[in-house]
């Protein structure tokens, strides 16, 4: 390529730009010009009032029929609809890259670069459809059986219990998303994959750079200061990798660095792997702690309920996970034209999935916008998604939910929200940034 006679660091800043312009620029024009007029999705992802609170534009999305046009393609509140495109072996994940006009197929190869990867970028499981997907998924999926996940309880609770004596030793209100909801999953996942939980502070950095890579259309001042944290974290995954390599150790990552030469991952496919685990472990389930916390404080009868019955934990979290989703967005589009919702929809057509809209479809869960944690049938949401990218770690995530939440509930029964609980500035993650307490 002709751009190889330049020194790569020279060409970063317009790789950077090219990056950006494809990802974000692009989609904000169009969630732009949807917003102008009016579009449910532009107001969505351009709002932050919409974005803090989402369910009365879901509403809105939904009185126009379960699938509706949108500023970026299709997109769907409907939970019967939801269910069909995630399960559906027409729709995927990737997309055609050589149907993309020139200039956008040009960006795309000036700005790939593997230090700058994101969480959601091929060859990250979640952005690969099979025979690739079936490959990465194989190889990770034994770490997360039932049996594997069961057998993580004593370390989960031994984690939230430490964090709990320290918090003991504070006096007056704390912030529990930065002392305690954000902790306990990051340090699960370190143990898990076997990264230092020294660093778990440069860990929240940069998945919460992450994370932010996830909404469509970051204005480019936003984009570039997550990328300086997503090429930290692939500095320190080489490392990483380089060390495990050196002295393995008896954890998933450990393992992957040294598979046979027939299933063995390239660079690029180990640091997806390594980066989408390590932040898809900690930034989705501190939001669920986080949106439970404040959702019990705000319904202390069924708080007590729980005091007095522990066994109602575990319906307590899908309930949270229904009412309060902590992945509100996902997408996926079709091969071929498919008929579904009542349309046909063209191959190539992006299908916006809202998540946490079609975990509130009244004709699924009556009365959805009431949190119950003894609802019946809430286990039924696609807070997990569905189909072949359900999430890899839905079992685990349920465990910290009920053995975190059950836990800081017995050492703390009076704690209350004493402040406003600040939500954090994202549309496809849903959870607070801030949230003071008193514990006592
Ligand atoms: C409350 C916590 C969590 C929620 C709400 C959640 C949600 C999700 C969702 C919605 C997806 C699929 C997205 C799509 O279909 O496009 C997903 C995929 C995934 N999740 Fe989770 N997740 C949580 C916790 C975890 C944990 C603890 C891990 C552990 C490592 C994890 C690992 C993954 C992985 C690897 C995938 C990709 C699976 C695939 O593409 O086949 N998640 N998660």
């Amino acid at each position: 390529m002709r751009t190889a006679l330049v020194p790569t660091a020279a060409l970063r800043p317009a790789r950077t730009v090219a990056r950006w312009a494809v990802r974000h620029g692009l989609p904000a024009v169009y969630l732009a010009r949807g917003a102008r007029r009016g579009d449910p999705l532009g107001r969505l992802l351009r709002d932050r009032a919409v974005r803090d609170e989402p369910h009365a534009l879901y509403e809105q999305l939904r009185s126009r029929g379960p699938l509706t046009v949108s500023s970026l393609g299709l997109v769907t509140t409907s939970h019967a609809v939801a269910s069909e495109v995630l399960r559906s072996e027409h729709f995927g994940v990737g997309w055609d890259r050589s149907a993309a006009p020139g200039l956008i197929r040009w960006a795309l190869r000036f700005g790939d670069e593997l230090d700058a990867m994101g969480v959601a970028e091929p060859p990250s499981m979640l952005a690969v459809d099979p025979p690739d997907h079936t490959r990465f998924r194989r190889l990770v999926s034994r770490s997360f059986t039932p049996r594997a996940t069961a057998d993580l309880e004593p370390a989960v609770q031994r984690n939230a219990d430490g964090l709990l004596d320290a918090l003991e030793r504070t006096r007056g209100p704390v912030d529990l998303v930065e002392t305690y909801a954000a902790q306990l999953p990051v340090l699960v996942i370190a143990d898990l994959l076997g990264v230092p939980v020294e660093r778990r502070a440069e860990f929240l950095r940069w998945g919460a750079a992450a994370a932010a890579t996830l909404d469509p259309g970051l204005p480019f001042r936003r984009y570039a200061g997550a990328e300086r944290s997503l090429r930290a974290m692939h500095v320190f995954l080489r490392e990483h990798f380089a060390r495990l390599r050196r002295e393995p150790g008896d954890d998933l990552v450990s393992r992957l660095v040294v598979l046979p030469e027939e299933e063995a991952l390239t660079e690029r496919e180990l640091h997806a792997m390594v980066m989408l685990l390590l932040g898809a472990g900690f930034e989705t389930t501190m939001n669920l702690l986080g949106n439970a916390v404040v959702l019990l404080d705000a319904h202390p009868g069924q708080r007590a309920a729980l005091s007095a019955d522990p066994s109602g934990w575990a319906g307590a979290v899908e309930e949270v996970l229904r009412h309060d989703s902590p992945v509100q967005i996902t997408g996926r589009t079709p091969r071929t034209d498919v008929d579904i919702g009542g349309r046909r929809v063209p191959a190539g057509t992006h299908v916006t999935v809202l998540l946490g809209a079609a975990n509130r479809d009244p004709e699924v869960f009556p009365e959805p916008a009431r949190f119950d944690i003894r609802r019946a049938n809430a286990r039924d949401h696609l807070a997990f998604s569905g189909g072949i990218h359900y999430c890899l770690g839905a079992g685990l995530a349920r465990l910290e939910g009920v053995v975190g939440l059950r836990a800081l509930n017995e050492r703390f029964p009076a704690l209350r929200v004493s402040g406003r609980p600040v939500r954090r500035d994202l549309t496809t993650l849903r959870g607070f940034a801030h949230l003071p307490v008193t514990l006592r």
